[in-house]
């Protein structure tokens, strides 16, 4: 399948202090696409995510979203593009403690200024498809880890994003619940065409992406699978 590049990072260059985090990272990332982004720990792997999601401003270098480059917009702008295109998945889900599973879900909706019915009615279709409709009602601290991270990732899906980045998004499970996380996530990004941008350090994990990246020593590197 060839389509055009959604995500072009080149020669990103970032350092924190003295502590080189990324020393020329490349990488392109197309509509569709599962990129698993490897590396031992420290590698610049996270560093790299946030910069593709305009979190992080590199030293040098440049991300073009769809021909757009990142740091030639406001902060606003940015702020706009990450709520109307991207969701984000972390290690522990980060879900608001205060509200329910179901109003966690609806935020990016209400967010875009989606009214409150038609939100919730879009957050319980997710919750059905990632299998946890039964815990919309509770709070995130009355739910499994496995349970909390397919909300996360409900509400990673609920406004339609382009580009999911999700960070070590089963690092926190056991294997079985990473297995159905990672079954469910890219299940329901191909079914919508979104992007996912994966870090994980481990194999299993990355076993379902299309293509895998290293990175080493905030230098990344493409490793083509045959599949
Ligand atoms: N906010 C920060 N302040 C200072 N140093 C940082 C910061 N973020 C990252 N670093 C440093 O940059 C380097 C790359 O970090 P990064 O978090 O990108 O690695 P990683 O590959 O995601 O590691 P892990 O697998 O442990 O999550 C490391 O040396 C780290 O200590
Ligand atoms: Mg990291």
């Amino acid at each position: 399948m060839t389509t055009d590049p959604l995500l072009v990072a080149t020669g990103l260059h970032k350092s924190y202090g003295h502590t080189p985090a990324l020393d020329g990272a490349d990488l392109t990332i197309r509509s569709g696409e599962v990129v698993a982004v490897m590396g031992p720990s420290g590698s610049g792997k996270s560093t790299l995510l946030h910069c593709l999601a305009g979190i992080v401003r590199p030293d040098s270098g440049e991300v073009r979203y769809r021909g757009e480059e990142l740091s030639a917009m406001s902060d606003g702008e940015r702020s706009a593009l990450r709520r109307s295109d991207f969701g984000f998945v972390f290690q522990f889900g980060q879900l608001v403690p205060e509200l329910t599973c179901l109003e966690n879900v609806a935020i990016p909706l209400r967010l875009n200024g989606t009214r409150r019915r038609a939100a919730e009615a879009e957050a319980v279709k997710w919750l059905e498809r990632l299998e946890v409709a039964d815990v919309a009602g509770q709070r995130p601290g009355e739910v499994s880890g496995g349970q909390g991270q397919r909300v996360a990732v409900a509400r990673a899906l609920v406004s339609g994003p382009r580009v999911i980045f999700a960070d070590e998004p089963t690092g926190a499970l056991d294997s079985l619940n990473g297995e159905r996380v990672m079954r469910l996530l890219t299940e329901a990004a191909h079914d919508t065409g979104a992007a996912v941008v994966l870090v994980t350090h481990e194999p299993r994990v990355a076993a379902y992406s299309d293509r895998e990246i290293v990175v080493r020593d905030g230098k990344s590197r493409d490793m083509e699978r045959v599949s």
